[in-house]
Parts: structure tokens; sequence; C-alpha cells
């Protein structure tokens, strides 16, 4: 197994995709750090990622240079790790995992030199989060009322992640493309994306080969969007 070949367990910590940064020279593909808390948690667009203890904080290195196909690799592990407990969670295109609408997961790929760092954060136990994100986030405790055992989700997590990431190395990209399709709420959604200086408004058809999403326009122009902020209309 490629993913957790090395695992490095953190009590408190800045960021975790930080600390690979740090130790990256010497970190074998697989390199697995995890963390009970983080004081500087990072989310995408330069947001910050509530990481208290009760989540899953954690960051793998892999040797591939493209984030987005290594980010749905993410997102079917995380879903079909859930559904091992009987619990339905579904993808959001770029980097969110709902259950009931709301926010608790969030997956963050990082590209360094030929790498990707991979972060994952996973509201697994976390009581109650402050105003600001309450209506959006949201924990598999506070939804289910069940505490999974961070140590089996895990191992179950990387075990999966490990199977996804063998289909990527193996090119095998349309068996990816066709589990993230089980998993994802987005085909048929209409939806606003923010790209930098312009907005696309359309209907969602299908993932692309890259991990970008395909997008019909009011005027039927077909456009694929690699990455940008979306926002579901419906
Ligand atoms: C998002 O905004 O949806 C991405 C959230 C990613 C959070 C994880 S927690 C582990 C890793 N370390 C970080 O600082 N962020 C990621």
């Amino acid at each position: 197994m490629i993913v957790g070949s090395k695992y490095y367990r953190l009590n408190e910590i800045g960021s975790t995709n930080d600390y690979i940064k740090q130790i990256l020279e010497n970190a074998p593909e697989g390199t697995v750090v995890v963390a009970d808390v983080q004081s500087s948690g990072r989310g995408s667009r330069g947001r910050s990622w509530y990481s208290p203890e009760g989540g899953l904080w954690m960051s793998v290195l892999l040797k591939h240079h493209q984030n987005c196909l290594v980010s749905l690799i993410a997102g079917v592990a995380i879903c079909e790790t859930f559904s091992g407990y009987g619990i339905d969670t579904k993808i959001k295109w770029p980097n969110d995992i709902l259950l009931n609408d709301r926010k608790i997961a969030g997956i963050l790929p990082e590209i360094v030199d030929e790498n990707v760092i991979l972060g994952v954060g996973i509201n697994l136990n976390v009581r109650q989060f402050p105003d600001d994100l309450r209506d959006k986030a949201s924990s598999i405790f506070i939804e289910t009322k069940k505490h999974l055992d961070p140590q089996s989700f895990y191992h179950n997590l990387c075990k999966s992640l490990d199977t996804y990431y063998g289909l990527l190395k193996n090119e095998e990209v349309d068996a990816l493309l066709s589990k993230w399709r089980e998993y994802t709420l987005m085909r048929g959604r209409d939806v606003s994306i923010e790209l930098p200086g312009r907005l696309v408004v359309g209907k969602v058809l299908d993932i692309d080969h890259q991990g970008g999403l395909i997008i019909m326009r009011a005027d039927y122009a077909i456009e694929h969007i690699i990455a940008g902020d979306c926002r579901l209309l419906n």
C-alpha cells in the first residue's frame, strides 16, 4: 500500500499540509501526517479551516502532478468510506463533501514541485462550530449522533485512497470518473462559478478527464472549468 507508507501522528500542529512541506525532501510517497488539533488549519482560497479536537485532520504526500484528479480520488474515497458506515455523503465540486446540505469534509490539494500534498479535513466528532460556520458546516456526530472511531475511520479511508490512487497511477481515469458520478450531487444542477474576472452560469453536464466540470451555459456554449468557487442555484 502506498498511502500510509510512513505515518506521523502529532498532537497539535499549525497545518498538516505545511508540516509535509517541511519534511518533503526526506518523505517517501504515501507519507501521511495526522494531527489531533491544527492551530492554523488552512482551507481553499486562503480561508482558514476550523480544526479542533474530534476531527480527522490529515495530509498525504503523492507523487502526482494533477491536483484536480487527486482531489477527485479524495472525494470518492471519503464518500466510499462513509458509505461503509451507512452514511450517505455527497461530493460538491470541487472540494466539498456534504451531508444534509452541510459541509462535513473538505479537500485541499496543493502542488509542490512534482508532488501533490493532499490535505483532508473531516469533521467526524466535532461537537460544535463557531457562529459564523454553523449554517454551512457540520459534523458526523451532529448530523447522525454517531461517534465514529477516528482510528478505524482513518484506516478505512487510507485503504480507499490507496485503491483510487492506484487507478490514477494506472491511468484508469474512466473508472475513477464513474465512481465520482456515483457520489456527486452536481450532475444536472444549475450552478454559478466564480472565476478570475467573470462568472460562469449554467447546467452541470459531467466531469472531464482532467477533473474539470463540464457546463452548458444558457446560450448552449460548453465550458470546461478546472477550478473555481462554485455555488449551487437549485
Ligand atoms: C476546504 O476549504 O474545503 C479545504 C479544507 C482542507 C482542510 C484540511 S485539514 C488537513 C489539511 N491541513 C490543512 O491546513 N488543511 C487541510
